[in-house]
C-alpha cells in the first residue's frame, strides 16, 4: 500500500504531457540510452505511474514488446488509457511478475527514492534479475550533493550513494549524470526535491510562457551534449544512471 494524496495521480496524469520538465528529461534519458538495443527490443518501465515516459519510448523507439508495471491501480488505470497498446499491470518493483531476462531496456524513473533500504535494494535484484545479459537498465531518481533519508518512505541520492547500489546489485554504471543544471541552480531554494506529502505533491506546477521554453530550451542543450559518451553534468536535482549487468561491461573490456 502506498500513501499519496488523493489527487495525486491524476495531476502526475495531466502535468506529464505537458510541463517543459518531462519533455527536457525524456529527450536527455533518451540521448543517454542511445547506444541500447533500438525497435526489436522489449522494455518494461517499472513504476511506470501514469504512462507517460512508456508513451514517449513507444513513440520514439517502436520496442516490440511494451510493459509497465506499478503499485497503485489508480496509475495503471491511467496508464491504460495514455498506452492502450503495453502490458500494464499492478505490481511490486520488489516481486517483478516477469522471467528472468525479459527485457533489453529497463527504465525506473523515481521510484526508488520512495522505498525503504531493503525495498531498494530487493528491488535492484529484481532489475537485475529481468534485464537480459545484453540488457540495459536506466535509473532516474532525486538527487542531493549529499544522500540522506528523510524516512522509510523518502530518500534523497547522491552519485555515490545510486552507484553503490546498483553495483550492489550487479550492476556496473556507464553512465551517471545529473540533469537540468541551470534550473536547479536557479530553483535550489524553492524547488528542491521534497517528499509527496509536500503540498506540491512533489511534482511541478504547470509553466507558461518565457520560464517554459527557456526550461525546456536549456534542457535541451543538455540533451545533445550528453548524447556523447563520457559527458556528464556535474549539478542538479535530478540523477540519472545507465547500468548494465557487470558480466556484459566485462566481457567488453
Ligand atoms: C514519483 S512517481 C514516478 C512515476 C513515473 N515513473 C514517472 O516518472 O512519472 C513514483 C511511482 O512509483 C510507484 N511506486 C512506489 N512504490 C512502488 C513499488 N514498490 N513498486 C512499484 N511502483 C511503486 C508509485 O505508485 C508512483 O507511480
Amino acid at each position: 500500500v502506498i500513501e499519496v494524496p488523493d489527487h495525486y495521480y491524476r495531476r502526475l496524469y495531466e502535468v506529464e504531457t505537458r510541463h517543459w520538465w518531462y519533455r527536457g528529461i525524456e529527450r536527455i534519458s533518451l540521448a543517454l540510452i542511445a547506444g541500447a538495443r533500438p525497435s526489436e527490443s522489449a522494455v518494461l518501465d517499472a513504476g511506470c505511474g501514469t504512462g507517460g515516459f512508456l508513451r514517449f519510448l513507444i513513440d520514439e523507439r517502436q520496442p516490440a514488446r511494451a510493459c509497465g508495471i506499478d503499485l497503485s491501480l489508480e496509475a495503471i488505470e491511467l496508464a491504460r488509457r495514455r498506452v492502450p497498446e503495453a502490458e500494464l499491470e499492478v505490481a511490486s518493483v520488489t516481486k517483478l511478475p516477469f522471467p528472468a531476462g525479459s527485457f533489453d531496456l529497463v527504465v525506473c524513473n523515481d521510484v526508488l527514492q520512495h522505498l525503504s533500504d531493503s525495498d531498494i535494494a530487493e528491488a535492484l535484484a529484481e532489475l537485475r534479475r529481468v534485464v537480459g545479459e545484453q540488457g540495459t537498465l536506466l535509473v532516474r531518481t532525486n538527487a542531493a550533493r549529499k544522500a540522506t533519508r528523510a524516512n522509510d518512505e523518502w530518500r534523497l541520492f547522491d552519485r555515490a550513494a545510486l552507484a553503490t547500489a546498483l553495483e550492489q546489485a550487479g550492476f556496473r554504471c556507464l553512465r551517471l549524470t545529473h540533469a537540468n543544471l541551470l534550473g536547479s541552480l536557479a530553483g535550489r531554494r524553492r524547488r528542491a526535491p521534497r517528499p509527496p506529502g509536500h503540498e506540491s505533491l512533489g511534482l511541478p506546477s504547470l509553466a507558461s510562457g518565457p520560464r517554459s521554453w527557456l526550461g525546456s530550451g536549456l534542457m535541451a542543450i543538455e540533451a545533445r551534449y550528453l548524447r556523447k559518451p563520457g559527458r556528464s553534468l556535474p549539478y542538479g536535482h535530478t540523477l540519472l544512471a545507465v547500468a548494465e549487468p557487470a558480466a556484459k561491461a566485462e566481457a567488453r573490456r
